[in-house]
């Protein structure tokens, strides 16, 4: 989780916030699409079910989803933490369950990032336990350094170094997830730097 910090809220984010261009716009539709067409080509018959990781997989889902020929349905599910030492002690919850069963279907699960990949880890465990015909995941950006968990994604949109990354769903305490592109969070000298864990 994002250490949580007071800023000054306004429309561009707090004074003395800055974010640094990682990955723009264009970039990451030119990747999601050829991601889509991944998908697409492995299962070519199936219809798919896309499950996204509330809140930041919102927008990486709905461009793979429209991205991807053929039969597809969405679906949602939400995790939370327990305590500030979640990502490193493991304990998450569910805080909103599937609208519909996943047995015999096959099930691609749609998130922003992977870091600790204790989420994943999670995810893939309970979703394991519903019979899906098959199980991927699809993750926009991944944070491999930053892994602590064995879990890894089928399908990868950038591979990125260990910085606090907002934008394009991210966040920094709810904001910059409107963001088009993905950037690095600089924040002013006197402010406490987040912790690079998204
Ligand atoms: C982020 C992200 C993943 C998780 C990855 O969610 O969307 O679900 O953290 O981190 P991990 O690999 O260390 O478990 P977050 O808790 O920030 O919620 P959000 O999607 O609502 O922003």
């Amino acid at each position: 989780m994002p250490t949580k910090q007071k800023t000054n809220r306004s429309a561009h984010g707090g004074p003395g916030e800055k974010i640094k261009v990682l990955i723009t716009r264009d970039r990451i539709h030119r990747r999601i699409l050829e991601i889509a067409k991944q998908i697409r080509e492995d299962f070519p018959q199936e219809p798919l079910l896309l499950i996204g990781v509330l809140k930041g997989a919102v927008f990486f889902l709905s461009d793979l989803a429209r991205g991807i020929p053929g039969e597809v349905s969405l679906d949602f599910i939400a995790v939370s933490s327990y305590g500030k030492d979640t990502k490193t002690s493991g304990q998450v919850r569910l805080t909103k369950d599937l609208d519909a069963s996943i047995e015999g279907r096959t099930v691609i699960v749609v998130e922003d990032i992977l870091d600790t990949g204790m989420t994943l880890q999670y995810l893939l465990r309970i979703l394991e336990q519903r019979k899906p015909k098959r199980l991927r995941v699809a993750v926009l950006l991944d944070k491999p350094e930053r892994r602590i968990a064995a879990v890894q994604a089928d399908y990868v949109g950038f591979s990125i170094p260990n910085e606090f990354v907002v934008g394009f769903g991210l966040d920094y305490a709810e904001r910059y997830r409107n963001l088009q592109g993905v950037g690095v969070l600089i924040l002013k000298p006197q402010d406490k730097a987040p912790k690079p864990d998204k």
